[in-house]
């Protein structure tokens, strides 16, 4: 039985990727490279230090890790300033009425996010009430595809891995789900996303029902 919902934040609940963009983008323009929004896939899910190194990569730069952790913390100054400004109004579709909806048939609900920054945007769209348990990047030390970030989040709630259903859009977070023992729903596109139970395009085609319906073996 189905008994908690566990979701990343960046590109499932929010629409936070184009920031992250533009963010790494200014630094990659300041290095004097080119960064485009293909390269920027694959920093999807990924932890800045990692994104960062993929950045370098691109650019075909070697620098050590001080200048690293300095231009690590200036990307993110930025993304800060950006994400400072976000309103519920970049909640995506039909997130907001997916948690309400969970809420409301007693299904339990926490976040599972590699991000550092996960509170401020919370926060600053209103989605902080809605849920029970809260494990963000402040909280993990192995990033997906490790599941430390969902186990955290079942024993926060107080369920087992196999009465989780967790929501992820990037291919490393359904990794971490099928590592972790949980189910998985993939929003986005199954090309990429394929190895989740089921894939749908955003929460807007998401139910309780057509959860139930889905992991009715569960
Ligand atoms: C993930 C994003 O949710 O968080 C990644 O998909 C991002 O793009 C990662 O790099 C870490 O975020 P932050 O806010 O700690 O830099
Ligand atoms: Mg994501």
């Amino acid at each position: 039985e189905i008994k908690a919902c566990l979701f990343d934040l960046d590109g499932v609940l929010v629409d936070t990727a184009k920031y992250h963009y533009i963010a790494w983008k200014e630094l990659a323009d300041q290095l004097g490279f080119e960064f485009t929004e293909k390269d920027n896939e694959r920093l999807k899910g990924v932890s800045r230090t990692a994104s960062l190194n993929i950045l370098l990569e691109i650019g075909g730069l070697t620098l050590d890790e001080a200048e690293k952790a300095k231009l690590a913390e200036s990307k993110n100054n930025r993304y800060v300033e950006y994400i400072s400004k976000m309103d519920s109004s970049e909640i995506l579709p039909g997130a907001l009425d997916f948690l309400k909806e969970c809420r409301s048939q007693g299904i339990q609900i926490a976040l599972g996010s590699a991000s550092k920054n996960a509170m401020t945007i919370l926060n600053n769209t209103g989605l902080t009430p809605y849920f029970d348990a809260i494990i963000d990047g402040t909280k993990t030390s192995a990033a997906k595809p490790d599941p430390e970030v969902f186990l955290l989040g079942a024993e926060a709630l107080g369920v087992s891995p196999a009465e989780c259903v967790v929501f992820e859009d990037a291919e490393a977070g359904i990794e971490a789900a099928l590592r972790g023992g949980m189910a998985s729903v993939g929003i986005g596109s199954p090309e990429t996303l394929g190895a989740a139970n089921i894939v749908v395009p955003s929460l807007q085609e998401m139910s309780v029902a057509r959860l139930k319906e889905a992991f009715a073996s569960v």
